[in-house]
């Protein structure tokens, strides 16, 4: 008979792991057979000897299998997922989403709310009055073949091994380890059904990996996970040393995803989406290559198809599709606050994380899961790193539902730095295509 003792050794002693073994660990971790303090044991072990490819891809199919796997294949065509490692203002799924979706490509995007700066997508897109995520599988599954995009809010139970094994690692010191992180991602992307798999990996202040190193190593981990249990993955690295976009709170940003699918979005956003599009494209079987991808992509923003798309998914799930013609149908804030710079110079730094949590301080994002999010409220950011401005002129705009925002404005200023001269930094760091 196994005993999770000798496993627990073997793993210490730098040994590899075989399938039974990983199994054994999470099956019984999972129903309980297997006590927090063996399976906190284990993952030290792991954290310390690392895991090789094989053990990876054993450990996150392990834990796909722990609990509940989503069925798309009622779906036809080659369906690819999106995912991100998380950053302040990321608008990129409500643009993707449509602009992907406007080529063909179905994209069955299953999301959460959860915590943070903001909502989740879900959260965001309920900023457009009518819309909802309460669809059944069936409805789901409908929507996406005729229209070739849908998203649902997340159900059944999935990856529970994950859950209970993050929870752990959280209060044990072992989140920071490669496998454990890689595959703790793709069991969730795999699980929830897709054939092909897009990572944004993020690096900078804002994001889970500080260093362009480890988000390297930690995207190579998860393409290769991906591609050795038969989902096809890219990944990139891109920067989250200040927040993506202008736009950090919910109306806003679905604002700003209608603007950047008319083609007049900011910059980073709509090259960001570009990069991502192009490999769910190339993926999706829609191009060969990431450049015939990129300029078919270019194509439906400049024809207006992936405006028309974002309107037609609205409609689908009960939005007014109006708001992409009428962006003031949105929620609106009661108060527009300006926060003037007290110098003038370039602007140096954005702490990313910072600025997300003062947006999280208006109401836009929740602190626990029982806050209620203000859809209205946020921050539009006026300037970029690399930006002139003059002393007086508006850093950010505060949209609040209060008048009082003393609190905000100061981690504002806490957390914008002007210099003599400063740089843009650069938005891709990295393509890794296998
Ligand atoms: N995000 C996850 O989903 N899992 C991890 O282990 C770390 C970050
Ligand atoms: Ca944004």
């Amino acid at each position: 008979m196994m005993r999770m003792v000798d496993v627990i050794a073997k793993k210490r002693d730098g040994g590899k792991l075989t399938a039974e073994e990983i199994k054994f660990f999470i099956q019984g971790y999972t129903r309980g057979a297997i006590p927090d303090y063996q399976a906190s044991s284990l993952a030290m072990a792991i954290y310390f000897q690392d895991m090789d490819d094989d053990e990876r891809a054993d450990l996150t199919m392990a834990m796909v299998e722990s609990g509940d796997q989503i069925d798309l294949s009622e779906i036809e065509g080659i369906k690819v997922d999106k995912h991100s490692t998380g950053g302040v203002g990321d608008t990129t799924t409500l643009v993707l989403a449509p602009l992907v979706a406007a080529l063909d490509i179905p994209v069955a995007k299953m999301s959460g709310r959860g915590l943070g700066h903001t909502g989740g997508t879900i959260d965001k897109l309920e900023a457009v009055e009518g819309f909802h995520v309460e669809i059944s599988d069936e409805e789901f599954v409908r929507l996406v073949n005729e229209d070739k995009v849908a998203v649902i809010g997340q159900t059944g139970n999935l990856t529970p091994a994950d859950k209970k094994l993050y929870a752990l690692r959280d209060v044990t010191g072992t989140v920071n380890s490669i496998p454990l992180i890689a595959s703790s991602i793709m069991s969730k992307k795999i699980a929830a059904g897709s054939d092909a798999i897009v990572l944004d990996v993020k690096t900078g202040a804002g994001a889970f990996m500080k260093t362009d190193e480890e988000a390297e190593k930690l995207a190579h981990a998860m393409v290769k996970i991906g591609n050795n249990v038969g989902r096809r993955t890219m990944a990139i690295i891109s920067d989250m040393s200040q927040p993506l976009g202008y736009a950090i709170g919910n109306a806003l940003e679905v604002k700003e995803a209608i603007e950047t699918l008319r083609g007049e979005g900011p910059e980073d956003l709509t090259e960001l989406v570009l990069t991502l599009g192009s490999q769910m494209v190339v993926l999706g079987g829609g191009a060969k290559t990431l450049e015939e991808a990129r300029e078919k992509l270019q194509d439906v923003i400049d024809n207006g198809q992936a405006l028309e798309k974002f309107r037609t998914f609205l409609t689908n799930q009960g939005g007014n599709g109006d708001v992409v013609d009428d962006v003031t149908l949105l929620p609106q804030a009661s108060y527009k606050i300006e926060v003037p710079a007290r110098q003038t110079g370039t602007v140096s730094s954005i702490v990313a994380d910072e600025i997300g949590i003062a947006s999280m301080l208006l109401g836009a994002g929740r602190a626990t899961k029982e806050d209620v999010i203000d859809l209205a409220v946020g921050l539009m950011l006026r300037k970029k790193v690399g930006d002139k401005v003059e002393e007086g002129e508006s850093l950010v705009t505060i949209y609040a539902n209060r008048e009082d925002v003393e609190e905000v404005k100061n981690k504002i200023y806490d957390n914008i730095e002007i210099s003599d001269a400063a740089q843009a930094p650069k938005l891709i760091h990295t393509i890794i295509t296998e």
